[in-house]
C-alpha cells in the first residue's frame, strides 16, 4: 500500500499512536528503502533517513537529480520501474504535482509521496498533526495558515485533515496567493482567534510572486497559542519568535523522524 495522500483519520491516528512511542515499533532489518528526491530537501529527506537508519533498514538514493539519467532525459516511470527493482519503498519527491500517482502506477514496491509539486505533502502533515497533538492533546484545533497558500503543498494536505478532525481553518494570504474558500483575515485577527498559526514561505520556485505578512515577536503579542512552520523560513518569520513560548517549529521538525519511522514501518513491515 503506498502513502500518496493523508490516510483516513483511523488510520492517522494509529500511525501518530506509533510514532509517539518508536521504540515499540518493528525492526525493519534487511528491507531497502530508496530516496529518489528530484527537488531541494534537508528535513523531509534526512528524517527519512534517519528513520529507516532507526529501523535497521539500508539507505540508497539521490537527492540531485543531476547525477541521475534524468539528466540524460529518462522519465519518471522509467526511473521508478527500475528503482523498484532495488529496494522495497521508494520515497519520491519531484517538482510535477500528480508524480508520486504517476510513479505509482508502474512501481512494484510502495510509493512514500514526499512532496510532489505544488500537489501535497502528506508526510509533513502527519508530523504537523502530530506536533499539534503533542501540545494540544487533542486535533480540533482553528488554524489560521499565513503566507503562500496557492502554492503551499503543506498547506494544501493539512487544511483538510484539521477540517476533517473537526478543526477550523482561516488563512492570511500573502497578496494573490490565497487558496480555495477558507475565510481570509488580517493576521492581528488571526493572532485573536487562532490556536495555531502555520506560518509558510513565498514558493518562488513554483512563480509565486510578492511577499508574505510578516510574523515577528510584535505581531504575536497577546497569542496564547503556538507557531508552527514546514521550514525553510525567509523572512516571513522573524528570527525573535525562536526563544518565546510560541515557537513550535524546530520541535516540529524533529518530530520528523518519530513520525517517519511510523509511516515506514506502516509500509514496509
Ligand atoms: C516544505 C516543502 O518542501 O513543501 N518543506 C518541508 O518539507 N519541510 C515547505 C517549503 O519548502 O516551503
Amino acid at each position: 500500500m503506498s502513502f500518496l495522500t493523508v490516510p483516513d483519520n483511523a488510520s492517522v491516528l494509529r500511525l501518530l499512536n506509533q510514532a509517539a512511542k518508536p521504540e515499540a515499533l518493528p525492526s525493519l532489518a534487511g528491507k531497502t528503502v530508496c530516496m529518489a528526491f528530484f527537488e531541494p530537501s534537508t528535513r523531509t529527506r534526512l528524517s527519512f533517513e534517519a528513520a529507516a537508519h532507526k529501523l535497521g533498514a539500508n539507505v540508497i538514493g539521490f537527492s540531485d537529480v543531476a547525477s541521475t539519467s534524468g539528466a540524460k532525459g529518462e522519465t519518471l516511470e522509467d526511473t521508478i520501474r527500475v528503482l523498484s527493482g532495488y529496494c522495497d519503498a521508494i520515497v519520491l519527491r519531484h517538482p510535477e504535482t500528480g508524480a508520486a500517482e504517476r510513479a505509482d502506477a508502474v512501481s512494484d514496491v510502495p510509493i512514500i509521496n514526499a512532496g510532489d509539486g505544488a500537489g501535497v505533502h502528506p508526510s509533513q502533515t502527519l508530523l504537523d498533526l502530530f506536533t499539534i497533538q503533542q501540545h494540544f492533546g487533542r486535533l480540533d484545533v482553528d488554524v489560521a495558515f499565513v503566507g503562500d497558500l496557492a502554492n503551499g503543498r503543506t498547506v494544501h494536505s493539512l487544511a483538510p485533515a484539521i477540517d476533517s478532525f473537526g478543526g477550523t481553518c482561516m488563512q492570511v494570504p500573502a497578496p494573490g496567493l490565497e487558496w480555495g474558500d477558507l475565510p481570509e483575515k488580517t493576521l492581528p485577527e488571526a493572532v485573536a482567534e487562532a490556536d495555531v498559526l502555520y506560518v509558510t514561505r513565498v514558493q518562488a520556485e513554483r512563480g509565486s510572486t510578492g511577499a508574505a505578512p510578516v510574523v515577528d515577536a510584535a505581531a504575536l503579542d497577546g497569542f496564547d497559542g503556538i507557531v508552527m512552520h514546514p521550514l525553510p523560513r525567509v523572512d516571513e518569520l522573524a528570527t525573535d519568535v525562536d526563544g518565546g513560548p510560541c515557537a513550535k517549529y524546530f520541535e516540529q521538525a524533529r518530530n520528523g523522524v518519530p513520525v517517519r519511522m511510523a509511516i515506514l514501518a506502516s509500509e514496509l513491515s
